[in-house]
């Protein structure tokens, strides 16, 4: 269970995010949706320790205090992001990228088996574990940067618009993908401007706007709900 309250982000005079709370519990589909610059990436980044959040946020992972840990810490405690761009390395190999998310010493044990289950789910890496990363399309390589999560064996995955750019056929994969990475007791954190198809496999939903939380609720009732409709009407015609 990850749970986070007063979590604010400052770049300079500008507070990007302004005290937000929320929850994911285990083998839950959470998704944050928001406009572009609401702070959704900021929100992600400061959760995951790759940005320092403001004094006085909480960031709890099983009850534990994680707001204070540096980012690899993060990581062992059982925190795994996959960012905006992917960030994978495009020289390496598909099998190197998804080795370095095998670096976490909790994941080391049981990297044949997290191997398996990240072919199992994405089979078309399995096919092309010798090729380039750069090689790959847009979203085989989010494929990676999914699979490389979870390589570290995460409690809760963190995704940052993974479905930005990719085709609708694609898309559809990869967010079958997540509801069978679900199954597994992993709880996910995702952030989309794709409201339509993220609201379809969500378990809840977060509303962000300019930085702050302006609604939550059941995915279900997000998604029949004229207002949310209307203010991502745009994302809901083009799923
Ligand atoms: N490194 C930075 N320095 C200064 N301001 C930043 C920085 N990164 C983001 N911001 C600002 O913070 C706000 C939130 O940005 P953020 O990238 O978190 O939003 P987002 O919801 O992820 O947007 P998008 O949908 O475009 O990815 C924006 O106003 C943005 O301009
Ligand atoms: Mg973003």
């Amino acid at each position: 269970m990850l749970e986070i309250a007063r979590v604010s982000v400052a770049y300079g005079q500008h507070r990007a995010v302004d005290d937000v709370a929320l929850r994911v519990a285990k083998g839950e589909i959470v998704v944050v949706l928001g406009a572009n610059g609401s702070g959704k990436s900021s929100l992600l980044k400061t959760i995951a320790r790759v940005l320092p959040s403001a004094p006085g946020g909480s960031v709890r992972l099983a009850g534990r205090e994680i707001a204070d840990l540096p980012p690899h810490a993060v990581v062992e405690a059982g925190l795994a992001l996959v960012p905006e761009g992917r960030g994978i390395f495009g020289e390496l190999t598909v099998r190197e990228n998804l080795m370095l998310g095998a670096f976490a010493r909790r994941a080391r044990a049981g990297e044949a088996a997290n191997l398996a289950r990240v072919l199992a789910l994405f089979p078309r890496l399995g096919e092309r574990l010798g090729q380039a990363a750069r090689t790959m399309s847009g979203g085989e390589q989010q494929m990676v940067a999914i699979g490389r999560a979870l390589m570290s064996a995460p409690d809760i995955l963190l995704l940052d618009e993974p479905s930005l750019g990719l085709a609708p056929l694609i898309c559809g994969e990869l967010f079958r993908a997540l509801t069978r990475i679900r199954e597994g007791g992993i709880g996910i954190l995702l952030v989309e401007q794709n409201a339509k198809r993220s609201l379809a496999i969500a378990d809840r939903g977060y509303l962000m706007a300019q930085g702050r939380l302006v609604g939550e609720g059941d995915a279900a009732r997000l998604r029949a709900d004229p207002a949310v409709q209307r203010a991502y009407l745009g994302h809901f015609d083009a799923a």
